[in-house]
């Protein structure tokens, strides 16, 4: 539902939200693009789609070595692209006619997408596709590197964290909602791992700008979440 806001916010800002996984950022993002009227992008489902086109052709192994040069040659014809699903601004991910919205979140895929998302080649691929959206402004997106690296002059920065244990058990009751069988010290396992990935690769490594605002949501529910960046863009 939209619910609009006292405060606005000025057009074509692009407000960038990175931090570590299931930090819940996407949650955040989206409550605040449908309340301020902004457009929400994803943009690790991008990685991730990439990293499902991967998986499904063999272009990644079991020991995550990548075939990078069919990778790359797949890379100029993969359609990726977000499609509204009519609710809440929400949109969904689409590779070609067909709903990967899904199947992205699994962990078959989370398992891989660091390894992916590490390519400089699917930076660049991902990179101009948000470009694309940072043209009109009047966005809200979440990610590792939007405000480091793909939007340096995002006029709002936020980087959000908690502890590893708050966010595996946030990712293992997603994943039992959606009828799947996960195993705690999996999933807490791969959130340390993705950490860890994310925060020491070398191209476009997870870091917080230094005029980006930190949002720890250890103990925060969503509400204060919310009146927190209420706050924020009533002082601006
Ligand atoms: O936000 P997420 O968990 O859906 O992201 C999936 C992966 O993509 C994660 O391993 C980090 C990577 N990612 C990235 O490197 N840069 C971004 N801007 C967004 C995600």
């Amino acid at each position: 539902m939209f619910v609009p806001c006292m405060t606005m916010i000025k057009e074509g800002t692009i407000i960038a939200v990175d931090g570590h996984s299931s930090t819940g950022k996407s949650t955040f993002a989206k409550l605040i693009a449908s309340r301020y009227g902004l457009i929400y992008v994803d943009t690790g489902a991008l990685y991730r789609g990439v990293t499902l086109y991967a998986i499904e052709n063999s272009l990644i192994d079991s020991n995550n070595i990548i075939d990078e040069t069919s990778l790359k040659d797949a890379l100029e014809k993969l359609e990726l692209s977000f499609r509204p699903t009519g609710v809440d601004g929400a949109t969904e991910l689409f590779i070609g006619e067909r709903n990967i919205e899904r199947i992205i979140r699994g962990l078959k895929v989370s398992s891989k997408v660091s390894f992916i998302a590490s390519l400089p080649m699917v930076r660049s691929y991902v990179d101009t596709i948000l470009a694309k959206y940072g043209r009109s402004g009047g966005v809200i997106m979440d990610g590792r590197d939007i405000g480091t690296v793909v939007f340096p002059n995002a006029e709002i920065k936020i980087f959000m964290t908690a502890s590893a244990e708050v966010r595996a058990k946030r990712r293992y009751k997603e994943m039992i909602s959606r009828g799947e069988n996960p195993n705690f010290e999996s999933v807490l396992a791969n959130v340390k791992e993705r950490d860890y990935l994310d925060e020491n690769r070398d191209t476009a490594p997870l870091k917080r700008a230094p005029d980006a605002l930190l949002l720890d949501n250890s103990t925060m529910t969503i509400e204060d979440q919310l009146k927190w960046f209420e706050q924020l863009i009533a002082k601006q």
